[in-house]
């Protein structure tokens, strides 16, 4: 699938579940990658993973019975084409959100249809049961070595990660997004790690605001104007753009840091 271009809620084919969209849906549609996306994807300053799409259509499963449930599926080649362009390792996502807390199906190792059945598989099962809006297609995404010191939920870097909340063409504020309540991390002295890698998102603050503030530029007038925008670092020292969500969707911030 080519990279889409900016559609429209109208425009959208929903993979799950197969119904309308509800009002408060509808208020959520521009936190899918094929809506921000292809124009984050254009800002000359900032870098984000190469890409590829991989359709997703609704399947329902025991139809017509107590146990009738939706899904979605894929076609098998189309998946191994998206990530064969990407080349190994690969991330994946859905248009809608990842399924965070399960690092060991977000990175693809290999071809074989075990390993891409058990990737894809896992992404459709976390956003049927978790994502708050239905999602379209599969996203397979080159895989970013992000910066990290160490490790939640049994193997999910905590990366060194900046996540900024524009409000038009301002930037206001940014927070380190990774709460200590709300994590289980793998180590005990897990606190000092915490500190450092905060700290180092600090410090690079200054650095990073430039390519938020293209980011707020272009999305003014996009959706509600107001986004929160992720940018992690890679083990090279790049910073990337790796995720956007309209603001009033993006989890509240347990200690913004305000900018003006
Ligand atoms: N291309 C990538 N390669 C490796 N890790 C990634 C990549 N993109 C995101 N991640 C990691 O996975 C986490 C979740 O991915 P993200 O795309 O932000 O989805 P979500 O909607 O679940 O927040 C990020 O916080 C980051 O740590
Ligand atoms: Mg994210």
């Amino acid at each position: 699938m080519d990279q889409p271009t900016t559609r429209t809620i109208d425009e959208w084919d929903y993979a799950v579940p197969d119904r309308k969209l509800t009002d408060s849906e509808k208020k959520r549609f521009s936190g899918t990658m094929e809506y921000w996306y292809p124009p984050l994807s254009k800002i000359s300053n900032v870098k984000t993973p190469q890409t590829e799409w991989v359709n997703l259509k609704t399947v329902k499963i025991e139809p017509g019975t107590i146990h009738e449930m939706t899904s979605a599926t894929y076609d098998m080649e189309e998946l191994r084409e998206a990530v064969k362009r990407i080349g190994l390792p690969a991330f994946i996502r859905t248009d809608m959100t990842s399924s965070i807390k399960e690092s060991d199906t977000m990175k693809i190792e290999s071809l074989s249809q075990t390993e891409l059945q058990k990737c894809a598989g896992q992404a459709i099962k976390y956003n049927r049961n978790w994502a708050e809006v239905p999602f379209s297609s599969l996203v397979v995404r080159e895989w970013l070595d992000i910066e990290h010191y160490f490790t939640v939920w049994g193997g999910k870097k905590v990366g060194v990660e900046i996540r900024f909340f524009t409000s038009g063409s301002t930037v206001e504020s940014w927070c380190f997004d990774w709460n200590p309540e709300e994590i289980r991390p793998d180590t005990n002295n897990w606190k000092e790690d915490y500190q450092k890698t905060k700290d180092i998102a600090k410090e690079n603050v200054e650095e990073v605001l430039p390519k938020a503030q293209a980011v707020a530029n272009k999305f003014k007038d996009y959706g509600t104007g107001s986004w929160s925008v992720d940018f992690v670092r890679t083990t090279n020292g790049e910073w990337y753009c790796t995720d956007m969500a309209p603001r009033k969707q993006s989890q509240v911030c347990h200690e913004p840091f305000t900018l003006v």
